[in-house]
């Protein structure tokens, strides 16, 4: 029995050459000291076959139509056996190869990694976070919710106010004119084929380049990179104190990665996946779409920044850290490698963390879209119980105008604070910025009767700050 086993094992082996493939890149000599801070990266190998293998068995009952993508999302979510289970692995996935994406960058840069002669390592992994974040765009709005085609739709919008090449953007991300069933099959497309068969590729060649070049050594202050010198004094040092890659390097590859899933999986089970919004109605002006939490710091971007600006910071902010991150190893692909010699590297990450952070907490505040519950004003804020300045008052909350503005901290934050208006403003200003609207503010001409305006304009005048 063993005999047979044996023998077809090698016959096998012959054919295919299997052990000649692995064999190497298994036994392949890796530096002594690459420890736990090396597992970022096999991690985001982890997490992106976890996405593999639950994509795929998502896309079995997931269908990329308009009319029935919600439906068949109910039915993975409410019916189907694990169905649940599936999305919060897919989910929290997601999340975790974003984080050790982060992770991963951050640590070769930190320990200047990217230098020469693994420029190119460095290279075909920003390509890599390219390509996850588009999988986390596109793959949020094929749940095709209320949330996922209001986003689409102010992206699409956004888009369209790029300098020159707008229109023929929004026209590409809607799969036309306005969004509809091709705006979906496009994201279909681009999330389960263009994108994953070019991030095969580039994890392939991702993964080569690591084998072709070895992985880095950790820094030592006081020893730089020379090219001249690097290549045979690296393999002089893996010949000296090396060890095979398999079993001395991969057991901590191992146990970081099986983590990685029982984390996944736990919070899959405790949290689930994101709640399903409402069915998709384009009838039903929804003014707050928010993306998933890695993107909601790009989100908070583009909300801060005056409107005026947010066609360009659209596309070139992106653009720039894009170039940025890509001639970082051609600017800068010699000398010293620790950290503690290249402080301003410290500085960049810690930068990046604290903005990216600050956005993120700005984002899942933020205070510029309406709020749709608002405190009601009290007779005490209104300062009236009856007569037309009262009135006003009940049709400023009645219209939604109080989901947009406060009045003594009661309201929303996506308009100017109207609390004192009555100093700033006279009759006039009033009554046409009620009439035209503004920026962000829709027009109320054609929706007030004239007697409602004149109320809500009573009221607003009558927003005095008392004179002690
Ligand atoms: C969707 C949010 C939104 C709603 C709803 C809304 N507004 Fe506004 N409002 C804004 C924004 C944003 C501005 C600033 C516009 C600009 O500067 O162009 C603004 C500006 C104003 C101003 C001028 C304030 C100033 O300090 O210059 C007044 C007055 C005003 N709104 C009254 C109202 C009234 C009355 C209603 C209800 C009938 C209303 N708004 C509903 C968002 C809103």
């Amino acid at each position: 029995m063993k005999r047979l086993v044996i023998g077809a094992w090698q016959w096998i082996d012959d054919r295919l050459g299997i052990a000649d493939l692995v064999g190497p890149a298994a036994k392949h000599l890796v530096p002594r000291d690459a420890r736990w801070w090396y597992t970022f990266g096999s991690a985001t190998m982890v997490a992106f076959i976890v996405q593999v293998v639950t994509g795929v068995a998502l896309s079995f009952s997931y269908v990329s139509s308009s009319s029935q993508a919600y439906e068949t999302l109910q039915f993975i979510t409410n019916q189907a056996p694990f169905g649940n289970f599936l999305r919060g692995l897919h989910y929290f996935g997601a999340s975790a190869m974003v984080l050790m994406v982060g992770a991963h960058m951050a640590q070769t840069f930190l320990f200047g990694a990217y230098k020469f002669p693994r420029e190119m390592n460095w290279t075909t992994g920003v390509l890599l976070l390219a390509f996850t974040l588009v999988m986390g765009f596109t793959g949020q709005l094929l749940r095709w919710d209320q949330n996922a085609t209001w986003s689409v739709v102010v992206a699409a919008e956004q888009a369209g106010r790029v300098p020159l090449i707008g229109d023929w953007l929004a026209q590409f991300l809607l799969g036309g004119a306005t969004i509809g069933g091709a705006t979906l099959s496009r994201f279909f497309a681009i999330h389960v084929f263009l994108v994953p068969a070019l991030m095969f590729v580039f994890i392939a060649l991702h993964l080569w380049l690591v084998l072709r070049h070895g992985i880095s050594e950790p820094p030592v202050a006081g020893k730089p990179v020379h090219p001249e010198t690097y290549r045979k004094e690296y393999h002089e040092m893996l010949e000296k104190t090396g060890v095979p890659f398999w079993p001395d390097g991969a057991w901590r590859d191992f146990v970081v990665g099986t983590l990685l899933i029982v984390a996944i999986a736990l919070l899959a089970i405790i949290f689930g996946p994101p709640a399903l919004d409402k069915p998709p109605d384009p009838s039903i002006l929804q003014a707050d779409p928010r993306p998933d939490w890695y993107l909601l710091w790009y989100f908070a971007v583009l909300a801060l920044i005056p409107a005026a600006l947010e066609g360009y910071v659209m596309i070139l902010a992106p653009a720039v850290i894009g170039i940025l991150l890509l001639v970082v190893p051609i600017l800068n692909n010699r000398g010293e490698r620790a950290a503690s010699r290249r402080p301003w590297s410290i500085a960049v990450v810690l930068l990046s963390v604290i903005m990216i952070g600050s956005l993120w907490i700005a984002g899942a505040r933020s205070p510029w879209s309406p709020n749709f519950d608002p405190q009601p004003l009290t007779p005490k804020i209104i300062g009236a119980t009856s007569g037309p300045v009262f009135e006003g008052a009940r049709l400023f909350q009645e219209k939604a105008c109080l989901n947009c503005h406060l009045i003594e901290g009661h309201g929303g934050r996506r308009g100017p604070d109207l609390t004192w208006v009555g100093d700033r403003l006279t009759h006039g200003d009033i009554v046409i910025r009620i009439v035209n609207g503004g920026v962000n503010m829709p027009a109320f001409g054609k929706s007030l009767k004239p007697e409602e305006l004149a109320k809500i304009t009573a009221f607003l005048e009558s927003r005095k700050q008392p004179v002690p």
